[in-house]
This record gives C-alpha cells, sequence and structure tokens, in this order.
C-alpha cells in the first residue's frame, strides 16, 4: 500500500471526508477507453484507495465525446461487467455503477430523446463543457434533458474560465434546475488559482450539489487529503447542501 494512503488510515480528515461523502459519482475507472486508467491494474489500484479512504460507493463516469472517445452504453456496460468482476476476484468491498460524463457536442444533443442516456440514481445525467469556449447548444442540450425528465448534473462548473467574470451566470444555471458539481482537486488548488477563487465562491453562494473526484489516475486520489485542510470544504460539508450521500 503507498505510504501516503497507510499514513491516511485511522481518523485522518481525508478519512473523515470519504465517509461523510460515502458516494463518489465522477470518475474515469473503467481501463482502456478513456483518458483515465489504462489497465485492468490501474482501476484496482485507484478503486482500492477509494475504499480504503472509506467511499461505500463509486459511480464512474467514462468520457462520451464523440470527436475522442466514442463510447456507447454497450461498450461501457461491458467494461464495466469486466471492472465489477476483477472486484469481486480481489474481494474489494465497494458498490460500483457506471454512467458517463457527456461532452456537450451537437452528437450528444440528437442523442437525447433518441438514444439510450447512462443516468446514475433517478435520472441524472453528468455533463461537461468545453474549457475553452462557451457551448453554443448548452442551454438547448438543458432544455432537452429536462423535456425527456432527466435531471443535468454540470461536471465542473469551476473549470469554465469564459465563465469567471460572471458569478450570477452559475446562479442562473442552478436555478434552472441543472445541478452542480465541482471537483476536489478545485478546492484544492490542483487546477489553478482561477478554478481554486470560482469553487470557493459556488460554495459560499450556496450553489453546490455535489462533490466528485474526476479521478483519472491515483494523484487525483491523493488531492483528497490535500482538500480536507482546507476551510472552504468544510463550509460545504456543513451546509448540509451536498446530495453524495443519497446517492
Ligand atoms: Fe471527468
Amino acid at each position: 500500500m503507498l505510504a501516503w494512503l497507510r499514513d491516511l488510515l485511522g481518523n485522518s480528515p481525508a478519512v473523515e471526508l470519504a465517509k461523510e461523502l460515502g458516494c463518489d459519482m465522477h470518475s474515469h475507472f473503467i481501463p482502456g477507453i478513456d483518458d483515465g486508467a489504462e489497465t485492468l491494474e490501474q482501476s484496482l489500484e485507484m478503486i482500492r484507495a477509494m475504499q480504503a479512504l472509506g467511499y461505500r460507493k463509486l459511480i464512474t463516469t467514462p468520457h462520451i465525446m464523440s470527436d475522442f472517445y466514442r463510447n456507447t452504453p454497450e461498450i461501457i456496460r461491458g467494461g464495466l461487467a469486466k471492472l465489477r468482476e476483477a472486484i469481486q476476484q480481489e474481494g474489494i468491498p465497494i458498490e460500483v455503477e457506471a454512467a458517463a460524463e457527456y461532452y456537450c457536442d451537437h452528437a450528444f444533443e440528437k442523442m437525447i430523446g433518441t438514444h439510450e442516456i447512462l443516468t446514475f440514481s433517478g435520472k441524472k445525467v453528468l455533463m461537461e463543457l468545453s474549457y475553452m469556449n462557451p457551448s453554443d447548444n448548452f442551454d438547448t442540450v438543458t432544455f432537452k434533458l429536462q423535456t425527456e425528465g432527466y435531471t443535468p448534473v454540470l461536471a465542473h462548473p469551476e473549470r469554465y474560465p469564459y465563465w469567471y467574470h460572471n458569478i450570477e451566470q452559475y446562479a442562473n444555471i442552478r436555478e434552472k434546475g441543472v445541478l452542480l458539481q465541482v471537483n476536489i482537486g478545485s478546492i484544492a488548488g490542483y487546477y489553478g488559482t482561477g478554478a481554486k477563487r470560482i469553487a470557493e465562491r459556488l460554495i459560499e453562494r450556496n450553489l453546490v450539489d455535489l462533490l466528485g473526484s474526476d479521478a483519472h489516475k491515483m494523484g487525483h486520489i491523493a488531492l483528497i487529503e490535500k482538500v480536507s485542510k482546507e476551510r472552504a470544504l468544510h463550509q460545504l460539508l456543513d451546509s448540509g447542501r451536498l446530495i453524495n450521500q443519497s446517492l
């Protein structure tokens, strides 16, 4: 076991955090189908670490992005079945489900109402936007999802720099019924000061519904230790707004 993880065991703040969240709903643990785990061994190492921290359930969310990751429900289900078999063989006591992280492109827009959409905890759909430019179809996609009875969940809203100048944008999105999922690493400063500052402002404004690891590699899981010392994180946990535990 890695030294940092061994040090964490016991009643460290990171263990307290993982136990309090219970469920992590954003990660890339299915090997070889996106930019997350490359091998089954890497997947198992990460899942073992998440279980050791105290998570009881993982909803893993491979990318679906028409230009780069042409994953389908069949590919993701196939990967999940193999992963679950390995988890069982290894005797890791944790529940693992799969949904997807949909990129808000035109291919996704066309899928809504015509193809199966992978959801979690009822009809929640995780989607992400470009880091570079505002999406021209975000409002349309949100509306279409809601019309079909889905609840959109926006992944890492604090990582879209084109919204940084307008915090009200986030309140408007939340008001429209889109749940907001902040990355644990953002609060820890891993994605830069801009993302950290916006994550803190979203917390101050009570706009955060979910916390996710967005773990692609072991280094992202190590951030759970780093973040557990952040004041903003405790403010968020104390707010009682997070719904991770109910997933
Ligand atoms: Fe992700």
